[in-house]
């Protein structure tokens, strides 16, 4: 099969190149195709002859589509239509990656796959207009939404992610405050690459929720990043209302994967065991240096 992973140097888009590097995946970074241009998505196509096409593209700096939601709506939606059309119409199954923002947040157990999404952002909804967009076009297409990505390689867009920036400011021995009435399932990119081609081998194209296992709050996820990392710092329980934001974002958004567990493919690990590779893996990269020096 050939594969072409869009966005190959984000974040889950670095790892996914890893997990589909038996196939050697044709890896596009936005200088090679950007999706807001028909004719880089066209020449990719008729170049390379995928059978898969992976989107990992999105304007997701939630704040930012607040102020620019004809931007969040040309990559998130539009750019996505046609994506999904060229894909159609080149025979390629299309993979999108979405997002828990689809959801509104008033649920009090996890989503899954069957729950009416009602976004309530622009990003959320610009993000849910390009899952509809895909099924005017395709069939053969999977949406996987995941959750509070955290990955080696870091978003481009949004900067450090999560982790990184608890452990900066634990460094830099500033008060650590982090909201307690906003919970999600934070989710280690490898392990979402991973799940993400046991989807593919198993070949049922669907919606799946693809988060590592289990829930908590955004302060719960400071204290059990500091408790790994060996930090002895308090973060101080706040509420959202200490950071005010323009966009309105769901206060529990946790996903539970309905699908996967339906097909009997192996559920992800637990977020604290997400979180305990990760940090593995962030010292092995940096030879050995554990996460505090
Ligand atoms: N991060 C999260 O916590 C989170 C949570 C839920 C869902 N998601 C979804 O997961 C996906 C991946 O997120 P991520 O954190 O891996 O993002 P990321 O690190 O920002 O990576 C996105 C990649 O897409 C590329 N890209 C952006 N606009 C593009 C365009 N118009 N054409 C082609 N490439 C473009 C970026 O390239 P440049 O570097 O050149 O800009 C970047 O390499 C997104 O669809 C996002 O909506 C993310």
């Amino acid at each position: 099969m050939r594969v072409a992973i869009v966005g190959r140097s984000g974040q889950l888009g670095s790892d996914l190149m890893s997990a589909f590097a038996d196939y050697e995946p044709i890896g596009m970074d936005r200088r090679l195709l950007d999706i807001e241009f028909p004719s880089t998505i066209a020449m990719m196509l008729s170049r390379h002859r995928p059978d898969l096409v992976i989107n990992t593209a999105a304007f997701h700096d939630t704040e930012a589509c607040e102020v620019r939601p004809d931007r969040a709506f040309a990559v998130n939606t539009i750019a996505v239509d046609g994506l999904a059309a060229q894909c159609a119409a080149s025979g390629a199954a299309l993979l999108h990656v979405g997002t828990d923002y689809v959801f509104d947040g008033r649920a009090t157990i996890p989503y899954d796959e069957s729950a009416p999404p009602n976004p309530m952002s622009a990003y959320g909804i610009s993000k849910y207009a390009g899952e509809l967009a895909i099924r005017r076009h395709l069939a053969e297409a999977y949406v996987i939404r995941t959750s509070g990505l955290f990955g080696l390689h870091g978003s481009s867009s949004k900067g450090p992610n999560f982790v990184e920036r608890i452990l900066a400011q634990l460094e830099q021995g500033t008060t650590i405050r982090v909201v307690t009435d906003v919970t999600f399932s934070p989710s280690y990119t490898r392990h979402v690459a991973a799940a993400i081609r046991t989807i593919v081998d198993r070949n049922v194209y669907g919606t799946y929720h693809v988060t590592n296992a289990g829930y908590c709050t955004w302060h719960e996820f400071a204290v059990e990043i500091l408790r790994q990392a060996g930090g002895d710092a308090r973060v101080t329980p706040v509420t959202s209302d200490a950071f005010p934001s323009l966009a309105r974002r769901p206060a529990f958004s946790a996903l539970r994967g309905d699908t996967i567990e339906r097909l009997g493919l192996p559920a992800l690990p637990a977020w604290q065991d997400g979180l305990r590779e990760y940090l593995r893996e962030r010292d092995r990269s940096r030879g050995g240096i554990s996460a505090l020096r």
